[in-house]
This record gives C-alpha cells, structure tokens and sequence, in this order.
C-alpha cells in the first residue's frame, strides 16, 4: 500500500479539497419509455438514424445500476435531469408517483455518496407544452415557474444544486435554424433569438422561486459553449465573431445584462430584473469548429463551418462530423463565463467514441485545462463528463457512444470502459499524476 504523503509526491497537478468530479446526464436519454415532444419526434421520423430511444439505459426502472457503477468509478456527483411530461403531464396536474421516483433515486445517490445536481429542462417537455407553441407561449415563463416550484418543493430537501435550463442556445438554433430538433423549423434565426430570450424570462421566474423555497439553493443554467475558429483574418475573423455572436454570446448577455448587444437587440430580448441573476455559470464545452467566410453557405450565416482533416475528431454523426475534439475549448469558455462573477462548473465535456481512442486523452487534457485556470485564480468547482453510460444522442439517435461505460441497449449489458478506470484513478488521486500528464500529452 502507498503512503498518502507518496501519493501526495507522485501526483504533480492537485484539485482543491470538495472538488466535484462527477458525471452529467438527461432525463429523455437515460430513462426509457418516454411520452413528451421528442418521443413524438421519433415518431414522426425525426431521428436520423431511424432508431429508437426505447429503453434507453432504463433509469426508470432501474438508474440504481447505474448508481453502483457511478460509485465503483468513483464519482462523487451526478447531474440527472427530471423530465417535466412525468411531472406535469396533463397541464398543472402533477404526478406524485413520479416525483417519489425521483425522491428514490435522489435518496439513492445519496446513499452512495454521490452529490446530485438536478436540471429542470434538458431539451424536453410534455406535449400539452408543445402544443402551445412552448417558450413562445407567452405565458411560458408562469407554466416553467409552476413547475419549478414543484419540484423544488418536492425535492428540495435533497438536492441543493439547480440548473434552470440546459443549453438554451442549443435547444433553439437546433429546433428553429437546423430544424434538427423539434419543432424541427429551418432558417428561423429571429425566432430563435426569441425562443433564447423567453427561456431567460424563464430562468427570471425560477431562479427566484427556487430560492423562495430553498433558501441556501444554488441555481445557474448550463451554456453551451463551442470555439469558431477563422481560417484566416478578414471576413474568416468577422463572420467566425457573428456566430459566436448569436451562439455562444446571446442567451450570456441575455443573463449578464437583460438584453442582447447590438444588433441582436434589434430582434428582441428585453429581460427586465434580471441583472446577473445566477449563483454560478455551467459551461457544457466539447470542441471547435474552423470557420472560412462562404457565400455558399446562407444557412448558416455565409460562414463555412467545418473540421479540417488530422485533428483529433471522435466518432461521425449520421451526416456530419460532432467536431474537433479540443480540450483547449474549457480555457476559451472559462474566461469568457468568468465575466459573470460567479464560481463555475463544467458540466458536461466529453467525445463519442465507441472505441475508446480518444477520450483518455480527452479526459486527462480536459482535466490539465482546468488545473492550469484554477492555479490561475479561476473558480472551477467541479467536473462533470458527458456521460457516465452510453445512452440515446438525440437525433443521432445510438450512433455516437459518450459513455465512461458501454451498454448494449438491446441486452443493457455494461462495460466500464478503460477511460472509465482511468477517470477513477484521477479522482482517487485528486488530480492528475505526472504519468498520466506524459502519457497524454502527445497528440
Ligand atoms: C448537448 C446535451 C447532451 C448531449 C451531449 C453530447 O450538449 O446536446 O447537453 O444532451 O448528449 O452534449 O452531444
């Protein structure tokens, strides 16, 4: 046995004491037996590999097995999703068989030492919230407090870590400008706009009624966050800053300051009271795009987006690549969120990768970022890869495999994967040792 003062010698990058190493997931893609607007979406043909979300990794029935890996791995924290159609599926008639289900597996994780942190929107809602046209409903911003303050009831005792909403931006160019999700509309930049700017109205009403009920609450939000790389200078730089612009800045300023800067002002975004309404910024980051100005590419605002051959890339996507895997990502996101004032997580950060190539390296590169931000004063509080379990990816349906453990979904055997030993052996360490640092610091 070693010694913990060999121990402390050997590992040469250490986290802070509390850190949280943990693992993020979503309702839809890990529960199974799902009846919201993406269920309905599958149905309709949305998803492009033509598979089925099924199952899933069947946490309704049984996320405990799951548990028991998270905690063989290590992991000390979990972020989990509730899904509102199980909540509120007919409009304000809640289901409290489905808020003890959630009280159970809140109480399971606990049990085994796992912190949880619990979004209360993550891509899905019930279909009567659909039909209304969701977030462009006027009266969204009520319908997402009521159930906000539900849940918070419900669970608040439990769970002390909030997210109001994953990925807005994310949510809104895939449903309204790719039509990728639902509602699956094309081009609708202003509505996506919009639809970013009713989810902060949203995230207003939240975050105030959750400390309401829950005093000591800690509520943030994840953004999603990718790096637009120009090629060159010139119409490369100044289109490459357009996306960021509308991606990556939007639903920040929206936060920051009520309102988008110009000229998305112009569209819409008036958010009164919010002024910085948050106490911490998730940052779910995983890689970056090259950008050349391209009158080719109307769609997507004349800047050609695309991952240039020999850099490291996880697996492909039905018809596209997922993008440059790109640990150096977390640095550009961290300063930028920093901007805000408030302590940060990753909460999500990983790469499909069936096979495992690539995403030791990930981890360990991801990991050595976030050191070197927090020697530099940076407020990183925990990490959180995507995922723990392989499970459903949204309109890739089974095709790209993010999981620290392998499943079947057809016999929903599980293999821990090699980066899933090795993501314990850094949280037992508290860090990163120098072996692991050489090991993975080519490529
Ligand atoms: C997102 C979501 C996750 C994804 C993950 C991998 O970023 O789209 O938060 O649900 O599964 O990011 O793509």
């Amino acid at each position: 046995m070693t010694a913990p003062s060999e121990i402390r010698e050997a590992t040469s990058l250490q986290f802070p004491a509390g850190f949280f190493w943990g693992v993020s997931t979503a309702a839809h893609q890990v529960e199974g037996g799902a009846d919201n607007q993406w269920s309905a979406w599958e149905a309709r043909g949305g998803i492009k590999s033509g598979e089925r979300c099924g199952l899933a990794c069947d946490w309704w029935n049984n996320a405990e097995r799951d548990f028991d890996l998270a905690r063989e791995i290590g992991i000390n924290s979990l972020r989990l999703s509730v899904e509102w159609s199980r909540i509120e599926p007919q409009e304000s008639s809640f289901d409290s068989a489905a808020l003890l289900r959630y009280r159970q597996m809140l109480d399971a994780l606990r049990q085994r030492g796992i912190e949880p942190f619990i979004s209360l929107h993550h891509f899905t809602h019930p279909r009567w919230f659909e039909q209304k046209d969701a977030f462009l409903n006027p009266n969204a911003p009520q319908l997402f407090e009521r159930f906000a303050r539900k849940v918070v009831e419900s669970l608040g005792d439990l769970c002390r870590y909030w997210v109001t909403f994953n990925e807005p931006n994310v949510y809104a160019t895939n449903g309204y400008v790719t039509g990728e999700f639902p509602p699956g509309r094309k081009g609708q930049v202003a509505t996506a706009l919009r639809v970013m700017s009713a989810q902060a109205r949203c995230h207003l009403l939240a975050y105030r009624a959750i400390h309401e009920v829950q005093p000591q609450a800690e509520v943030g939000w994840a953004q999603h966050y990718i790096v637009f790389h120009p090629v060159h200078g010139g119409l490369d730089r100044w289109i490459a800053g357009l996306q960021s612009q509308i991606f990556n800045e939007g639903f920040l300023q929206l936060i920051e300051q009520g309102r988008f800067n110009f000229p998305l002002n112009l569209v819409d975004g008036k958010v009164n009271g919010i002024g910085g309404a948050c106490d911490f910024v998730g940052v779910n980051v995983y890689n970056r795009f090259h950008v050349a100005f391209d009158l080719k590419s109307a769609g997507q605002l004349f800047g050609r987006v695309f991952v240039p051959p020999g850099v490291p890339q996880g697996d492909p996507g039905v018809d596209k690549p997922y993008g440059e895997a790109f640990p150096g990502a977390i640095r550009i996101a961290v300063e930028r969120a920093t901007r805000l004032g408030k302590p940060i997580y990753i909460l999500e950060n990983g790469i499909p990768d069936a096979q495992d190539r690539l995403r030791p390296w990930l981890i360990v590169n991801a990991i050595k970022e976030m050191h070197a931000l927090i020697s530099e004063g940076y407020d990183i509080r925990g990490y959180f890869h995507w995922t723990l379990t392989d499970n459903f990816e949204w309109a890739e349906g089974w095709r790209l495999r993010f999981g620290l453990v392998a499943l079947d979904p057809n016999t929903q055997e599980r293999t821990v994967r090699q980066s899933g030993r090795l993501y314990g052996e850094i949280i037992r360490q508290n860090g990163l040792t120098r072996e692991m640092v050489e090991e993975y610091s080519a490529k």
